[in-house]
């Protein structure tokens, strides 16, 4: 029986979403039926499809009382959207339905599990949220939260856990058939650290210890962990929040975190062996992975940072997801590619090799705001090195959004000064990337408005969103020096 809350909701986006036309949002990424959207939740495989939920407030595009939207699809690009799966209407998740995660479990039910957050009255008459983690039970469509909630409180935690910032929890169920979750919590000390909880049933919680803290080297608070075995590693990913930056691999703010490691099942120990972020761009965030029925274990994220809000007063919607990313391990590091789901979108291939870049050139048929662009550059031959290649792109005489690389620093940077915004926001990003030869390799996902550009075969990503009109759909290419490229360009149909 859903609430009456529940079905306002329902209502209200069924008629919500026909006033946004659907050239209006982009092709491929999800984005909220209507209103707000952020963190990517409950990912998983249920009854033969793909379900994602997310955190939505329908009624505004800013940020409000939680819901959970939902989406389904059958190849991870085609989404469907199914009528939102919880709403903000029970003592203990009042004041929101915040992230959280999905199984089955052996009895077919879809299991949810989301932190539940309320507003308490302290001793010193200030009014605080308390997050506490909640389940509700489904058919994939029709949610009923458990009676025994919240099934994890502040009873559950160890000492000096802070029941104010306790959240977004990431099942997952063992090779032994129990189940395990990890939880974001703020320490003793203000900085993060993640809680390991065990089920025998998926319904009844308990607290095993503290898998992993931050002690003060990632930003403060956490959020979103997930945790997963990847090519024979122990992988963490974490959302930390007000991070400081370390040389050019964290930046400042809502950052992403990736640590790799071994676990010890025996005694669930963590050990930590290598650190890197998962996105150098500038929007991506609270990323949540699935392990697909043919074993790939992908990744998808919010295509957003809290910093970098960006409303246009025209836009009906706000918030997007990434393009769902396969990931792998080796070299030492974590890979990413886009889902070879999106390989089928690709239609109308353009191809030009060997072509000398000095200077500005353009290329007949290479153009589009939904593509799929490979570049390859290297250094003209007998040439001194290139000082800079620079692509840009939803380009026309007013606008631009470039990704230019300086070869003698190895370094790539993005910049959508030029893509409309009018708001003194972050607007550029650095990272460094391998090789010091001149060789690039960079493929480029548009669609509307965003750029995703997977670097050197997925050894880094950089992520955009970008809002400049749509009618700026030109590509040019620049070197200041003399510089060689392949190109392969798709459009992207849907
Ligand atoms: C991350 C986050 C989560 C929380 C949710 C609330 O973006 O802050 O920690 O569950 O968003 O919408």
């Amino acid at each position: 029986m859903s609430s009456q809350i529940l079905k306002r909701v329902r209502g209200f986006e069924a008629e919500a979403e026909k006033r946004i036309e659907k050239d209006e949002r982009p092709a491929f990424h999800l984005s909220p039926r209507t209103g707000w959207m952020n963190d990517p939740n409950g990912f998983s495989y249920y009854k033969g499809e793909y379900h994602l939920f997310y955190q939505y407030h329908p009624y505004d595009t800013k940020w409000g009382p939680m819901h959970w939207g939902h989406a389904v699809s059958r190849d991870l690009i085609h989404w469907e959207y199914l009528p939102a799966a919880l709403a903000p209407d029970e003592d203990f998740d009042r004041a929101g339905c915040f992230s959280g995660s999905a199984l089955t479990l052996p009895d077919g039910r879809h299991l949810l599990m989301y932190t539940g957050v309320r507003r308490e009255l302290q001793d010193n008459g200030e009014e605080r949220e308390i997050q506490a983690q909640c389940l509700a039970l489904g058919d994939g469509i029709e949610y009923e939260k458990y009676p025994g909630n919240p099934v994890l409180d502040e009873r559950d935690l160890p000492d000096g856990a802070s029941s104010f910032d306790f959240r977004d929890p990431k099942m997952w169920r063992k090779e032994d058939g129990t189940y395990a979750c990890v939880a974001a919590n703020r320490g003793e000390d203000g900085n993060g650290q993640l809680l390991l909880f065990s089920s025998l049933d998926g319904l009844v919680w308990r607290y095993e210890k503290v898998l992993y803290a931050n002690d003060g080297r990632f930003g403060t608070m956490w959020e979103c962990p997930d945790f997963f075995e990847l090519d024979g590693k122990s992988v963490l990913l974490i959302s930390p929040m007000e991070m400081l930056p370390k040389e050019m691999e964290y930046h400042n703010g809502n950052g992403t975190l990736c640590v790799t490691g071994s676990f010890d099942e025996r005694t669930d120990t963590f050990r930590e062996e290598t650190d890197q972020a998962i996105d150098y761009g500038i929007e991506f965030y609270a990323p949540q992975t699935i392990c697909a029925p043919d074993g790939r274990r992908i990744m998808i994220g919010w295509m957003q940072n809290w910093d970098t809000l960006i409303y246009s007063r025209e836009q009906k919607w706000f918030g997007q997801m990434s393009i769902p990313r396969e990931l792998s391990y080796h070299n030492g590091r974590l890979y990413q590619r886009p889902v070879r789901e999106l390989d089928a979108l690709r239609r109308n291939r353009v191809e030009y090799r060997g072509v000398p870049v000095s200077g500005e050139v353009r290329l007949d048929g290479i153009r589009g705001r939904r593509i799929d662009m490979e570049l390859s550059v290297s250094p003209a031959e007998g040439e001194e090195l290139y000082r800079k290649f620079a692509v840009r792109f939803a380009q026309n005489e007013a606008f631009h959004t470039a990704f230019s690389f300086r070869p003698a620093e190895s370094v790539l940077k993005v910049d959508r000064k030029f893509s409309g915004t009018r708001k003194a926001l972050i607007h550029q990003r650095r990272c460094r990337v391998s090789g010091k030869d001149g060789r690039l390799k960079l493929r480029l996902i548009l669609d509307r408005f965003s750029v995703e550009a997977f670097i050197n075969d997925g050894e880094q990503v950089m992520t955009a969103t970008m809002y400049t009109t749509q009618e700026a759909d030109g590509i040019s290419f620049f070197a200041d020096g003399k510089a060689v490229m392949d190109v392969v360009k798709y459009d992207l149909i849907t």
